[in-house]
């Protein structure tokens, strides 16, 4: 047999705690405030959104939280997930870089969202929880929490953009088997939504909006908690799965990365690899260069204000510390529509603040350049938000190659595209244009 490229781990190596980058930060990350009194938030503010486990974890200030054998059973499923290494992609590139990858689009849902959807479920169950309310962009974490609440038997209402909701119907239909309840968003079902219909009937939603309206719907329904598939510091902490395993399989293949990229939208994925490996370098003096990529037509990190700003449009979130491009930014309609928010995780922002990690931009036809790329040479046909990471890594591996270098490169294979065929279709037909 020629050279492996497939590092696996067994069912029993599943991660038995999340790693917690607030325990080990250089400083402090400023709490989220209340908009009125601008105090800290205290535990029972959150009270009304979240089940008391996880605005625990939210505020946790230790640095393992421990994962319940029931969540890990059904992590069973589909993890650990594989890690290869794409030899074709470096083939093609004429580049000395070797290039590994994270599969998370091996997951039931198709992304790394089901490692957040599952504990979150499960939480809200075991505190009584009977529904829960949420919103989504592309539809990855509305049909992530779909298919959560019905293993845990809870009621599912998602608010999805409504430009998504339009041009990704088959999300639609994946929420509709795992049996949620999904209305396009802004929506009549919401104070918030009918005035904004009002205002323009023709609105295309973002996902500051969505929030707006799944916390509305929460707090106007009995028994219903809030969840949200990134930004927070607890969906940031499930998501650790990612990189505790990745480092294991880069030793089973005898390296180490120089550069780790993930795509950002929230920061969750992104986090989800990264900061394991943060926890390397603060700790173990490890050198490595660890970079989000995001769309220039959504540039939070390389453009936007390091600031107090609120999570959603109508204004009900808690103030956060973040990168921001101003809570009333509108996003234009680009593919990676799981890519098309204002702010970034706060614990994200934090890292790119101490120098941690690092940003870059990327326009939507280099990025489906790289996914077409990456599609031929590899067979996996990466999500349109994943690819903004493959851009990054063919620009790097591009960088090895004109410098004589070898440079291992590991990136985060977030989420398939097999449902974003139509946005393939735009590219290859030469209809895709930048934002
Ligand atoms: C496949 C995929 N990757 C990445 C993202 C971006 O989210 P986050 O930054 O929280 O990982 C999304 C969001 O929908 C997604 O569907």
């Amino acid at each position: 047999m020629s050279m492996q490229t497939r590092f696996t781990l067994s069912q029993s190596e599943i991660p038995e705690q999340w790693y917690n980058l607030l325990a080990d930060f250089p400083e402090p990350l400023p709490p989220p405030l209340h908009p009125g009194t601008r105090q800290p938030v205290s535990p029972d503010m959150l009270a009304p959104l979240f089940p008391e486990a996880l605005i625990k974890q939210e505020m946790c200030p230790d640095r393992y939280v421990p994962i319940p054998e029931e969540v890990r059973d059904i992590y069973a499923l589909w993890r650990p997930t594989p890690l290869l290494r794409a030899v074709r992609l470096e083939k093609a590139l004429q580049t000395p870089a070797h290039i590994y990858y994270k599969y998370e689009g091996s997951s039931p849902a198709g992304s790394h969202k089901v490692n957040t959807s599952v504990p979150q479920a499960y939480f809200n169950k075991v505190a009584g929880t009977k529904r829960l309310a949420t919103e989504t962009g592309a539809g990855q974490w509305g049909a992530s929490l779909a298919l959560a609440s019905k293993l845990f038997g809870l009621e599912c209402n998602v608010y999805m953009v409504k430009v998504s909701y339009q041009a990704k119907p088959y999300r639609r239909m994946l929420m509709h088997t795992w049996g949620a309840t999904v209305h396009p968003s802004p929506s009549d079902q919401t104070n918030y939504g009918r005035k904004l219909l009002a205002e323009d009937p023709h609105c295309n939603g973002s996902l500051g909006i969505a929030i707006s309206e799944a916390i509305e719907d929460t707090v106007t329904h009995p028994d219903t908690k809030y969840a949200l598939g990134s930004v927070l510091n607890h969906v940031c902490l499930h998501q650790t799965v990612i990189g505790e395993e990745s480092i294991k399989q880069m030793a089973l293949a005898g390296e180490e990365p120089d550069v780790v990229f993930g795509c950002a939208g929230g920061g969750s994925n992104f986090a989800g690899i990264a900061f394991p490996f943060i926890r390397r370098k603060l700790k173990d003096g490890k050198k490595y260069r660890i970079v989000a990529v995001e769309p220039s037509a959504c540039p939070s990190l390389t453009e936007g204000e390091l600031r107090y700003d609120f999570g959603d449009t109508a204004e009900t979130t808690p103030l956060m510390m973040m990168y921001t491009l101003g809570h009333k930014f509108m996003p234009p309609s680009i593919h990676a529509g799981g890519l098309r928010y204002h702010g970034m995780s706060p614990m994200v922002s934090h890292a790119l603040k101490l120098g941690l990690i690092e940003a870059q931009a990327y326009h939507q036809t280099k990025v489906f350049e790289a996914a077409t790329l990456f599609a031929r040479t590899e067979g996996i046909v990466p999500a349109p938000e994943s690819s903004h990471a493959i851009a990054a890594v063919v620009k790097e591996a591009i960088a090895a190659r004109e410098a004589g270098q070898k440079r291992v490169l590991l990136f985060n294979l977030s989420g398939h595209g097999l449902l974003d065929l139509a946005s393939y279709e735009t590219y290859l037909s030469g209809k895709l244009v930048d934002v």
